[in-house]
């Protein structure tokens, strides 16, 4: 915990309260407790510990915990009012305080019928019209009814957006391929040119539509990249800039700035300040997956989140999944210490789902004040990474098996692929449930031993290659079993995490739903934007950047390569 640099007034008082501590004490129980003994102690631990969602099982039996654990933890969320802050949240209430906004992205889902009050007026009548004028639009590009310029059919979608505009969709759209039929789909989010260079070189703007998606739509890498698209689609011979309403929709919250930049209104498709970028994808921001996959398979993907929050808001905490996966987390996180948290994906078509988990749950518990202002003295948002099954058992699982940290993974796999290689299948899921096996059980000495004599080894050799061949074990794991990827199973498992992340913001007391920390480094940037194109410096630096940024300023003007 850093402590140079004193950054609010007073300190949260979370450890002191009783369930926290009644979890400290716990963990001098469980502290050295090796999961093999617990399993070895309760044979039928694997049916205490799993929990079905429609087709969607959740075994989190391999994790360093007992019943008693598990009523310690929900203690700890009763205390912190987890369920209240949740009927807060679900309730169209000011939760994001900060920003003095709600947090009703449940309302983009809720296909219930049931109006959604904020400030006294029912949300649901502008959701159900952004709705219908995605499905309307989608209709006519798919169909072929809307045209380019030149009369030709649509082939290529173009989301320009970027962190909750881009991860989100992006995401989607690749663990939804298998459902794609007609039309292509690029992001662009970076503003290194070089991306927007090769994106655009491979497509006609004659058949090209460019979705313009920014909550704020002041984002600098965004409107960057779109100015440049724009530019590259007037430069294209026969084209007036009147061409662009057939090329060329935006999303976003500000009206005013999408007119500026040129976009007729009746191409914006709108969402509301009560979403979170991050939590977006459920808006119109999702445009490009409805494009991609057609509007019936979103409508199943919100069908599917709205079946995990209608779980989430009725389940008593003890079977509630969203809950009982973050209370594990914080157990890991505040108790054993643990920093970061692996996602894992064994099911090709979810390879994004790390990075967009990384914005999720980082960019909404990556805070060290709490809601009142006060100072945590307690570890807050872990580090999320990952990448997908098999490859980073060829990367980096080594670390995980004998490494020095304690380091609980979410491994996520779908039974029925939607590849029709079977051999490749099975052994895929052959590893999936080897790692969690090995992470879990290691291998002693005792078995290294025998293991290595039976190979013939000489005696002399066996002993030198004993510790490095031998395995701890007891790595904490939950296995995420889909039955298989489709719209609404994905719903759900994107739902699930999003209100894991709520529990554990609320349990930690924080508000999740802003993210100031990314401000900073953006005003600092433009500053030294005003630098580099002045060629000189202009403001006061710390010598490593003042140094860092003459060099660059020098060899730009002596054009080195
Ligand atoms: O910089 C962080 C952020 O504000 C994210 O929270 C958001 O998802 C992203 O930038 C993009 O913002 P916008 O949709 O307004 O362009």
């Amino acid at each position: 915990m850093r402590s140079a640099r004193t950054i609010s007034t007073g300190k949260s008082s979370l450890v002191n309260t009783p369930a926290w501590q009644q979890l400290l004490k716990h963990h001098k129980d469980m502290k050295n407790v090796h999961m093999m003994d617990l399993f070895a102690q309760t044979p039928n631990r694997f049916d205490q510990f799993t929990l079905e969602f429609e087709s969607i099982l959740l075994d989190y039996s391999k994790n360093i915990i007992t019943k008693e654990t598990l009523t310690h933890l929900f203690s700890l969320a009763e205390q912190q009012k987890v369920q209240e802050i949740r009927d807060m949240m679900f309730g169209g209430e000011k939760i994001n305080t900060t920003e003095d906004r709600a947090v009703l992205h449940t309302a983009l889902r809720n296909r219930s019928g049931t109006p959604v009050l904020f400030e006294g007026k029912d949300v649901m009548p502008d959701i159900l019209h952004e709705l219908d004028k995605m499905r309307v639009f989608s209709e006519k590009v798919r169909s072929g009814t809307w045209q380019g310029f030149s009369g030709k059919k649509i082939t290529d979608i173009v989301n320009i957006g970027i962190g909750g505009s881009e991860l989100g969709p992006k995401m989607v759209c690749r663990a939804l391929a298998p459902y794609a039929d007609m039309l292509d789909v690029h992001f662009i989010s970076n503003v290194d040119g070089a991306l927007i260079e090769n994106t655009l070189a491979r497509l006609n703007p004659e058949t090209t539509i460019f979705i313009i998606a920014s909550k704020t739509f002041t984002t600098q890498e965004t409107i960057t990249n779109a100015n440049t698209a724009r530019a590259w689609f007037l430069n294209h011979a026969d084209i007036a800039e009147a061409d662009m309403v057939k090329h060329f929709v935006a999303i976003s919250t500000n009206t005013q700035a999408v007119t500026n930049f040129g976009i007729d209104i009746k191409n914006m498709f709108e969402f509301w300040d009560w979403v979170g970028g991050r939590y977006s994808l459920w808006s119109s921001i999702g445009l490009s997956i409805v494009l991609y996959v057609g509007m019936d398979n979103f409508i199943k993907l919100l069908e599917g989140a709205e079946a995990m929050d209608k779980h989430f808001q009725n389940e008593p905490l003890e079977s509630n999944i969203p809950v009982i996966l973050a209370m594990i987390g914080i157990w890991y996180g505040n108790f054993f210490g643990a920093e970061s948290s692996a996602i894992l994906p064994y099911d090709y078509n979810l390879r994004l789902l790390p990075a967009y988990l990384e914005q999720a749950d980082m960019e909404s518990n990556g805070k060290s004040v709490d809601k009142d202002g006060k100072q945590t003295t307690y570890s807050t948002g872990k580090i999320i990474w990952g990448t997908e099954g098999i490859n980073g058992q060829h990367a980096f699982y080594q670390l995980l098996h004998q490494g020095t940290r304690l380091i609980p993974t979410d491994f996520i796999a779908s039974i029925h692929t939607h590849s029709s290689l079977h051999e490749h299948s099975n052994i895929l899921a052959s590893n999936f449930l080897a790692q969690t096996e090995a992470l879990m059980c290691g291998r002693d000495m005792r078995e290294t031993r025998l293991q290595l004599r039976n190979a013939g080894i000489a005696l002399n050799e066996i002993e030198k290659h004993l510790p490095h061949m031998t395995f701890h074990g007891n790595q904490p794991s939950n296995s995420i079993v889909l039955n298989r990827l489709t719209p609404r199973s994905l719903g759900s498992l994107l739902a699930m995490y999003e209100h894991k992340i709520f529990v554990q913001g609320a349990v930690w007391n924080l508000n999740s739903y802003d993210q100031w920390g990314v401000e900073l480094g953006k005003k600092l940037a433009r500053n030294i934007l005003d630098e580099l194109d002045e060629g000189g410096i202009l403001y006061q630096h710390d010598s490593s950047t003042e140094g860092l940024l003459t060099w660059f300023i020098e060899s730009q003007k002596n054009n080195n390569v």
